[in-house]
């Protein structure tokens, strides 16, 4: 096929030209990948793309913005800026069962006001509508990806911008045009100002593949499709997003499409499709709310064969003026709710219990099972936590016996778990997983530590501190971990070598090592060697707080470090304080003081701080020489809780920067709260909130807190 035979040879004038390439490549491209019903192949495609790229190098002033050149070709943007929403994108409220979605939309009566009051037919009362005699709905899937509005001047498409705190996003046109199911300009006819919300998500496929290509390369995988595709979008070269498999799927219009053209929601977006638009499918239109239960439940059938991520149904009231009557409470319509589905659970094979050695000499039962896929991840490990639980779990059926079917369970980002044991007929004549007497690394004789208030406490430990390999290895790994010293290739396998090969035998010992030893490791070089060398040696410069929290002090994690930092200021008051002076630091009391004693009292471990400190690690004290200024921020001082997904920051990332800019983070609410940061899924934490009048906000409400005080140099 050459160009005449299509029709795009000498006539016209370039721009004529150009325009008909325009239109035609975006009419197949939208063919192509939202209707899976292409006309012509890909060279003949190809073809065109060619000839249109050509015509734009001899008159790049006269290149059209809607170009499908324009996909890939941008140049990275220096830094992400603020998108305005010029209608706010809202929240939706959560259901978990039938009840709750009858509450949604039950009858008002009079003898249970407080239950039925937020029903739906009880809103429309008080606006003195007539009730209808049935309500229909809309379900359709509740797409787990990035929120994202689309904006279109007169057909094309000029802006892109993330939800963010729903009032004011991030732009990321530059990577949502690289997109192939968003169109870059839209089948007339259309109105001349149109914003389309919807979810950007990886095709599932493409992103395992992708996956694989990352791991041959030596690239970690990435864990959830959603965290990556939020992660590639906020990416300032959209070269990266480009050659990723996401798609955009339109599930609600803000501005340009409603009443008196379109009467209902599924006329809605059967009209985003006529634009050119992708929506999800299975979108099922329900007389009532019998039929809305069934249809959820048949979504949730599917829901393991989509081809993208769901985390929930969502019902709306289809009629858009019922919509528009029953309105909104606070940030979510009242004409709409998401079903939350419970949490995947698959079934596999137990093959072992092994015992773990934490790194104060902690045995923890884990279950080995048969790899199985659970909510998009590979599954083979699940703690069983201690003892009482792997063998007095009911669910456990009397405890684990290796060879048993389990269920496994993986709720979004959390840890997969041993749901339950099925119970087959003979699984009694297997033998029963128990703890060992002997430490299964170092094998001295286990003890048990008995929790008089709490018997399922118990705690069963290697009492071996300085001989046990396993602990040490563990404690190594603590050291170097990234919220510790923070030493950069220093992982799991590694400390494996360097405690087997007996040239590390405490956290001071890696400030000793050489290139040539190191480089002399399996799978080691001396570019690796001297790589591992360096971030050891950058280590040194940590500041007071994750010396402290690095040196593994049983109780004190990462706040109360930060609080005795603060409060002593310096290692050697920690080290010479007694117990009167360290239950005056906020935050600590009897337990936490009486092994912080325990530890300085004991002879090695003053011994490992003064080796550390001769090596150069500078137990920094906060306040001193280069530390930041804290004086300034606006969340010094302020205690926050975290609560529910943090799709941007992370909730580890969001408590870090919080710590860093002198706030607090506490795992309850409580009336000292300042502020709760509330995710996505936010549960009781957010009801306790909000009877306590604790301040909510949200992901982006944070950041702006934080930026605030990151002011100047
Ligand atoms: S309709 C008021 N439909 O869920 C918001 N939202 O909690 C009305 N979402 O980030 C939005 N799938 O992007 C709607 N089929 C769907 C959805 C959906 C996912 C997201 C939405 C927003 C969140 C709201």
């Amino acid at each position: 096929m050459n160009q005449q035979t299509l029709g795009f040879g000498e006539g016209g004038s370039a721009q004529a030209q150009m325009d008909k390439l325009v239109r035609e490549l975006n009419r197949h491209s939208h063919r192509y990948h939202v209707l899976n019903e292409p006309e012509i192949d890909d060279r003949a495609y190809d073809l065109m793309y060619r000839a249109l790229e050509k015509l734009e190098g001899e008159h790049p002033e006269l290149r059209r913005p809607d170009s499908p050149t324009q996909r890939v070709g941008d140049a990275p943007v220096a830094q992400l800026v603020p998108f305005p929403h010029r209608m706010p994108m809202l929240s939706l409220a959560n259901a978990f069962d039938s009840a709750d979605l009858r509450a949604f939309e039950v009858r008002w009566d009079k003898r249970d006001s407080s239950r039925t009051a937020g029903g739906i037919l009880h809103q429309l009362r008080n606006h003195g509508t007539d009730l209808p005699s049935v309500i229909n709905y809309v379900v359709e899937p509740k797409l787990d990806g990035l929120a994202m509005e689309l904006v279109y001047l007169d057909g094309v498409l000029t802006g892109a911008g993330t939800r963010g705190d729903g009032q004011v996003g991030e732009d990321v046109l530059h990577n949502v045009r690289t997109i192939d199911t968003v169109p870059l300009c839209l089948q007339p006819p259309f109105p001349a100002y149109l914003s389309v919300r919807g979810e950007v998500l990886f095709e599932l496929a493409g992103f395992a593949k992708m996956n694989d290509a990352r791991e041959a390369a030596g690239t970690p995988r990435f864990k959830n499709p959603r965290n990556a595709a939020a992660g590639t979008m906020r990416q300032l070269n959209p070269a990266v997003a480009a050659a990723r498999p996401l798609m955009f799927l339109a599930h609600s219009a803000g501005e340009g499409l409603g009443p008196p053209q379109e009467l209902s929601h599924t006329g809605l977006i059967d009209r985003l499709e006529a634009m050119g638009f992708r929506s999800a499918g299975h979108r099922t239109r329900c007389a009532g709310m019998d039929a809305v239960i069934e249809a959820i439940a048949e979504i949730g059938k599917v829901r393991n064969r989509l081809a993208y991520e769901i985390d929930g149904a969502v019902v709306k009231v289809d009629d858009l003026a019922l919509q528009g009557v029953l309105g909104f409470v606070t940030r979510s319509p009242r004409w709409a709710i998401a079903y939350k589905y419970p949490a995947p659970t698959v079934q596999t094979r137990l093959r072992e219990v092994v015992f773990s050695v934490g790194r104060t000499g902690v045995i923890t039962p884990v279950a080995v099972m048969e790899p199985v896929q659970v909510g998009g991840v590979t599954v083979t490990n699940a703690t069983l936590h201690n003892e009482h639980q792997m063998l007095r779990k009911p669910e456990y059926l009397g405890g684990l016996r290796p060879g048993d079917l389990v269920s496994v369970k993986r709720a979004g980002d959390v840890i997969p778990r041993v749901d339950a044991v099925i119970d087959e007929p003979n699984r009694m004549k297997r033998p029963l997983a128990v703890y060992p007497t002997k430490c299964p690394d170092c094998e001295v004789p286990l003890i048990r530590e008995e929790n008089e208030d709490d018997p399922e406490k118990v705690v069963i430990r290697c009492p071996n501190k300085l001989g046990c390999g396993a602990q040490l290895e563990a404690g190594l790994r603590h050291f170097a971990s990234r919220r510790a010293m923070d030493i950069e290739g220093l992982g799991d396998k590694l400390v494996g070598l360097l405690v087997a090969a007996e040239m590390v035998r405490c956290p001071s010992d890696l400030y000793e090592l050489d290139v040539a030893g190191v480089a002399a490791l399996e799978r080691m070089a001396t570019k690796s060697a001297e790589n591992l060398l360096l971030a050891i040696e950058t280590s040194k410069a940590q500041p007071l707080e994750r010396c402290l929290f690095a040196l593994g002090i049983r109780h004190i994690g990462e706040a109360t470090a930060r609080d005795l930092s603060l409060h002593f200021g310096g290692i050697d008051a920690i080290l010479n304080a007694n117990k009167a002076s360290m239950e005056c630091v906020d935050g600590v009391g009897p337990e936490v003081a009486a092994s912080l004693i325990a530890f300085v009292s004991e002879a090695v471990n003053r011994e490992e701080v003064a080796r550390l400190r001769a090596a150069g690690v500078g137990f920094t004290a906060p306040g001193a020489a280069d530390g930041p200024d804290r004086s300034e921020s606006t969340v010094a001082g302020l205690v926050f809780v975290l609560t529910g997904t943090l799709p941007i920051m992370g909730r580890n990332e969001a408590k870090q920067r919080i710590l860093t800019a002198g706030g607090k983070v506490t795992g309850s609410v409580s009336k000292k709260t300042h502020y709760l940061v509330a995710g996505e899924a936010a549960g009781s934490k957010k009801s306790k909130a909000e009877a306590l009048g604790v301040k909510i906000i949200d992901e982006a409400a944070l950041m702006v807190l934080l930026t605030a005080g990151e002011g100047g140099p």
